[in-house]
């Protein structure tokens, strides 16, 4: 039997041995596309050339891709675990032509691959092709089916329709039929009694969709019409896990060698076994799938976290942990013990898992620890709505409630509904559905883009020349107005640019068109879509057809650029100064500002930080010259020192950036020389995730600007402290001043209270047998509570205190004590207070024994006090 490792590479080798160029999977965390957040195809890191922006290197491509469909137009997450057949992380086997060989090659090859060399049986495999779209003007595929034919009895060539066998890539762009083949993977006996035929597409277990052939002949506008495509492309995706199975003679793909490993690691740490009942059985399939999308994400740079991509890949870790806690019975964070037997299974072919597996570990078990401690409060929460409800006689948990512990505890409304039906309640499902619905809306109208067609001025490429120049003559290629929450801009595409896209995390270039009759034109900002630099404009030229001038804003890139270089010396400086385990996790370069995201377990000391920012200086000093090598193979980099970075997609050629000793793999833009950034100074360092640290650095004038901030901050105190030169041992003194002061003071008050308390015990003042305290004295409020309490602490009879403190003009209180015979009696201090605060414009309140009220006009306090004493019966 073949392992899945055997699988994997017996498709590359098949599709090798066809002339195909076999490459990496991209990384399945996607950056810089805004329309999509993860790889949900295996065409996605070939949008560029499909769309026909690049040219294709290779025309014939194979490869295996990491992809995750759990939002957008894909997302199956809802049935993992449900179900034996479908994943969030999956792969995707696929084979590719860019223009080279179309729908005939692609039939006979997945053929033959399937049947001769892996031995499929062909008598359980079946083929649709598209049926036609009389409303779109689109007939049958006769041609697909026509290849078909070869191999297929026509019964087993079925008809699909626009849903199954049309395949877009979104609302716009290439598309075309396909044509999908399943599998049969019934017993015999139970062939022979229900047709296979009447199984495919109706989600039946084992009657499945294993691959699916896409011939992409035309795009689609924004008006929904079609093009023909002047390329032809075969796109194709074959779910390796369910390929798996078919090989494998399972029925579920979760008994396969890819998750088994999981299933047994999990088995023997819950103690229950697999296959013995549903729940758990569904429990723990939904954690086998789950963690390998968790730690692919994160060796991929993206972290869990409450924003766009990082929280769905929270939400999947905390489903689960749910699952988990639920039906596994784990109340520990135990998904992070599950890597060393993912990284058995996958590891060697994804060398990524390895060499990330302590950064991967840690960040799951912190975040399943703080699941599990929101999931308690939770718990809690519903456990308290439970009670209000059966107070109040309902049954029913309103939507709106299910939804809050639905959206800030991560509760799915399953566990809600389970722990409610315990109670003998149930959930409103349709608030809940409308308040999901609303957030949708709300997700949505805040995403929304609406780009027009484009509007093709000229045919051709655009040429990127801003490595070299800061200006160039150039024309617009095409153009097209873009809607985006109520802005309204264009995208330009120019003939030769200077303007550098926003990728790799520097920032896109701002600057000017400047039309034949010199006027100006804004653009922006700078950005790419599917690798096509555009232009972002406010204004369109009047003349569109001019020969203009793009000119950048010279002075914003040296200063983003002196920040990219200074983030390659400070790479290379934190690495000398923490260790090799520093990795890159994210950068990002203005002119004002670099930020760097990088791996190191713990807080950088001072020391650490300031031996940083002397390398970098060093090397500032140093003046290196900018080394560039444009279109270097990947190897022949890497054999130069550079840093390679997993989790970033390079194409076969990458271009390296050298200054001195610091070599790094990088598309952005860069300063001539070192000693062009003048000074580097670290602004913060902290920490983004666990085990992930972020700085934050200026350079040039910015850098400057900070020390002087610095400096004035100092040059103030030193001020204040009259320019005394030794300045930290007069702050030291001052200090503990402070503290001898401050001791002082607390003795003072404690003295004077016992000389008063003394006076006042001394005179023995009594009414209907009750000693009463009548006190008015200038006094903070704080010292007259304390002596409250001391007085009471020594009576043994009756008594009332009751105490006027006047601290100012305005600001004055009311203090009543009572002993607790004369509370038991009816007396309350709480209304005895207020009862007069309104005549010194104030307010309080408190218990019966004791209460406050604090107020304004201290002229008013002795009336105040008889007021009181008057109302308890205890005046003269
Ligand atoms: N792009 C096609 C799919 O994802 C192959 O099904």
């Amino acid at each position: 039997m073949l392992t899945s490792k055997e699988i994997r590479e017996s498709f590359k080798s098949f599709f090798a041995s066809k002339g195909h160029k076999i490459v990496p999977s991209a990384p399945m965390v996607i950056k810089g596309d805004p329309t999509l957040m993860f790889t949900n195809a295996g065409m996605n890191q070939f949008k560029d050339i499909i769309l026909g922006n690049v040219e294709a290197k290779y025309t014939r491509v194979a490869d295996s891709q990491k992809c995750l469909r759990v939002s957008g137009k894909h997302n199956d997450l809802e049935e993992v675990g449900h179900d034996t057949y479908h994943h969030t992380m999956f792969e995707m086997l696929g084979n590719w032509s860019f223009g080279d060989y179309f729908k005939k090659e692609a039939i006979e090859w997945a053929w033959e691959y399937l049947v001769s060399v892996l031995g499929l049986d062909p008598d359980r495999l079946y083929a649709t092709v598209f049926e036609g779209s009389p409303s779109e003007g689109l007939s049958r595929d006769d041609e697909a089916a026509s290849y078909w034919a070869q191999f297929l009895p026509a019964e087993r060539i079925i008809n699909g329709n626009k849903h199954d066998n049309f395949w877009e890539m979104g609302d716009t762009g290439p598309c075309g039929p396909c044509s999908e083949i399943h599998i049969d993977l019934r017993p015999d006996e139970e062939r022979a009694r229900v047709n296979g035929l009447e199984l495919i597409n109706k989600n039946h277990p084992q009657v499945i969709e294993i691959w699916n052939l896409v011939f992409m002949q035309y795009n689609r506008r924004a008006d929904s019409s079609l093009d023909a495509l002047p390329h032809k492309v075969i796109d194709t995706g074959m779910g390796f896990e369910r390929l798996c199975m078919a090989i494998q003679g399972k029925t579920s793909n979760y008994d396969t060698d890819v998750f088994q490993p999981l299933i047994s690691t999990l088995a023997t740490m819950s103690g229950i076994r697999y296959g013995d009942d549903a729940s758990t059985d569904i429990a723990m399939r939904v954690v086998a799938d789950h963690i390998r999308t968790i730690a692919f994400a994160i060796t991929d740079g993206q972290l869990p976290s409450n924003a766009k991509a990082g929280y769905v890949i929270r939400r999947i870790l905390r489903r689960a942990v749910r699952y988990g806690y639920t039906f596994l019975h784990c109340r520990e964070a135990f998904m992070y013990r599950l890597l060393p037997t993912l990284i058995d299974t996958m590891g060697d072919a994804y060398p990524e898992l390895q060499a990330q597996r302590e950064l991967i570990g840690r960040v799951i078990k912190e975040e399943e620890e703080s699941f599990l401690r929101t999931l308690e409060t939770g718990i809690r929460l519903l456990d308290k709505k439970i009670a209000e409800n059966k107070a109040a006689g309902s049954t029913t948990l309103r939507g709106t409630d299910a939804f809050e512990l639905y959206d800030t505890f991560g509760f799915p409304l399953d566990l809600t509904a389970l722990i409610l039906a315990e109670n003998g309640m149930t959930v409103d499902e349709a608030g809940f559905d409308t308040e999901m619905q609303k957030q949708k809306e709300r997700a949505r109208n805040a995403a929304a883009m609406e780009a027009g067609d484009w509007v093709v001025i000229r045919e051709g490429e655009s040429k990127f020349s801003g490595y070299d120049f800061t200006e160039t003559e150039t024309e617009i290629l095409r153009y097209r107005l873009v809607k985006q929450k109520n802005k309204e801009y264009y995208q330009v595409v120019l003939s030769d640019t200077p303007f550098y896209a926003e990728m790799g995390g520097q920032v896109g270039d701002s600057g000017q068109l400047i039309d034949e009759s010199g006027v100006a034109y804004d653009i922006f900002d700078t950005k790419r879509e599917n690798n096509l630099p555009v232009h972002l404009m406010k204004k369109l030229p009047e003349s569109t057809t001019d020969t203009f001038v793009a000119r950048i804003h010279e002075e914003k890139r040296r200063q983003a650029e002196a920040n990219h270089t200074a983030t390659h010396l400070m790479h290379e400086a934190l690495r000398d100064v923490l260790g090799t385990h520093v990795e890159q996790k994210g950068s990002f370069v203005s002119p004002e500002v670099l930020r760097f995201d990088f791996s190191h377990f713990g807080k950088m000391s001072v020391e650490e930080i300031r031996k940083v920012e002397e390398l970098v200086a060093q090397r500032i000093r140093a003046d290196y010259r900018r080394e560039e090598f444009r279109d270097v193979p990947i190897a022949e980099a890497q054999a130069m020192g550079a840093m390679a970075l997993f989790g970033e997609k390079y194409g076969e050629e990458v271009r390296v950036m050298k200054y001195g000793s610091s070599v790094e793999l990088c598309g952005g833009t860069h300063i001539p020389s070192t000693g062009m950034i003048g000074t580097f100074r670290i602004v913060s360092e902290s920490s983004i995730a666990s085990g992930i640290r972020r700085i934050e650095a200026v350079t040039g004038a910015n850098a400057e600007r900070l020390t002087y901030e610095r400096e004035d901050i100092l040059l103030a105190i030193k001020e204040l402290f009259n320019n005394n030169p030794n300045l930290i041992k007069s702050i030291e003194k001052m200090l503990e001043e402070d503290v001898q002061l401050k001791k002082q003071v607390a003795d003072m008050k404690q003295e004077r209270i016992a000389r008063f308390k003394k006076t006042l015990l001394e005179q023995d003042i009594r009414r209907r047998g009750i000693r009463v305290f009548a006190i008015k004295e200038l006094m903070q409020t704080e010292m007259m509570k304390d002596l409250a309490f001391q007085i009471a602490g020594e009576m043994t009879e009756s008594f009332a205190i009751v105490a006027g403190t006047i601290e100012s003009e305005n600001k004055c209180a009311l203090t009543v004590m009572l002993s607790k015979d004369l509370v038991e009696s009816g007396m309350d201090a709480a209304k005895l207070v207020r009862s007069a605060a309104g005549l010194i414009q104030g307010g309080g309140g408190g218990q019966p024994h004791f209460a406050t009220a604090g107020g304004k006009k201290s002229e008013g306090i002795h009336a105040a006090i008889e007021q009181i004493l008057k109302e308890a019966d205890l005046a003269n």
